[in-house]
């Protein structure tokens, strides 16, 4: 894999699960990065760990002038921006459509929506000028469910879908400067939360399901897996010299597929 010295890298929710391993694995392959995340203390243990490698920015993906700061950030800090990360996500905690009440699926809808279309859709539309001058690539964070039912409820499975038709849009309108695609990875231990107003804000992933080994139980290979697990296909999709002719694609590191059928939890 080549390696990405000197490249300006934007990650979103990169203060904790997949977005934190993917700061870790830019920074180690020679990137200069820039995280734009919510939470503030995550975002300070961010830096305590990775020093002058990282720039940071408090605020919010569903905000166009948060996405936008946090662009113009990484290019007067780093002289450029080459690859933006669209990850920050909330999921549903499988909530089924018979199991949500109409405000629930009104509200949550609205916030779910929120951060992992829109969110991405607004942090395109922040970048895609800088990405032009680099000739850059965009990358979003999908999951199993941009594919397959069951990996939550019917908000955060069709969120994700959503997700493939931004990608393939995206690399239609911004070729030939900019390859735009996604990663889709399966179930991690992660800090991963719901929606407010389904009053899912303060329960994560790792403390409500045991997912290590679910994914490792129903997952084709029968493996434990890490969010560090997922994040080769990151940098090969930033590597201009590995991924050139790669667009408009949503690399599937998930082998888990259609999960067996829990419902909430
Ligand atoms: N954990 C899983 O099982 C799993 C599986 C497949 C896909 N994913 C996807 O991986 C991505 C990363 O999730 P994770 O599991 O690492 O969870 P995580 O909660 O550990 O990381 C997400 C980060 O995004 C930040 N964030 C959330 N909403 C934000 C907002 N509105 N503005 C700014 N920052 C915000 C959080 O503070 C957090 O640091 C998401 O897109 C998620 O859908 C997760």
């Amino acid at each position: 894999m080549g390696r990405l010295d000197g490249r300006s890298v934007l990650v979103t929710g990169g203060g904790s699960g997949l977005g934190h391993a993917l700061v870790g694995r830019f920074v180690e392959h020679g990137a200069r990065v820039t995280v734009l995340d919510r939470s503030e203390p995550k975002l300070t243990a961010l830096r305590e760990a990775f020093g002058t490698g990282v720039r940071t920015l408090t605020g919010d993906v569903t905000s166009f002038a948060d996405n936008k700061e946090a662009a113009d950030l990484a290019v007067r800090e780093f002289g450029a921006l080459d690859t933006f990360v669209g990850n920050a996500g909330v999921w549903d905690f499988g909530r089924s459509l018979l199991d949500a009440s109409p405000e629930e699926l009104g509200t949550g809808f609205d916030e779910l929506f929120s951060i992992n279309v829109k969110g991405y859709l607004l942090g395109a539309k922040a970048v895609a000028p800088h990405l032009i001058s680099s000739r850059g690539s965009m990358i979003f964070t999908l999951s199993n469910a941009a594919f397959f039912p069951g990996g939550g409820g019917p908000l955060y499975v069709s969120s994700k879908h959503a997700g493939v038709g931004l990608v393939r849009q995206l690399a239609y309108e911004l070729a030939p400067e900019v390859r735009v695609n996604a990663v889709a990875p399966g179930g991690m231990a992660t800090d991963l939360r719901g929606p407010g107003a389904m009053g899912l804000a303060d329960r994560s992933v790792a403390d409500a399901i045991p997912i290590r080994q679910m994914v490792r139980d129903n997952g084709a290979l029968r493996i434990e897996v890490e969010p560090d697990d997922y994040v080769g296909a990151y940098l090969y999709l930033a590597c201009r010299d590995d991924s050139a002719t790669v667009t408009g694609t949503v690399v599937d590191v998930s082998s888990w597929g259609t999960p067996k059928r829990t419902g909430a939890v």
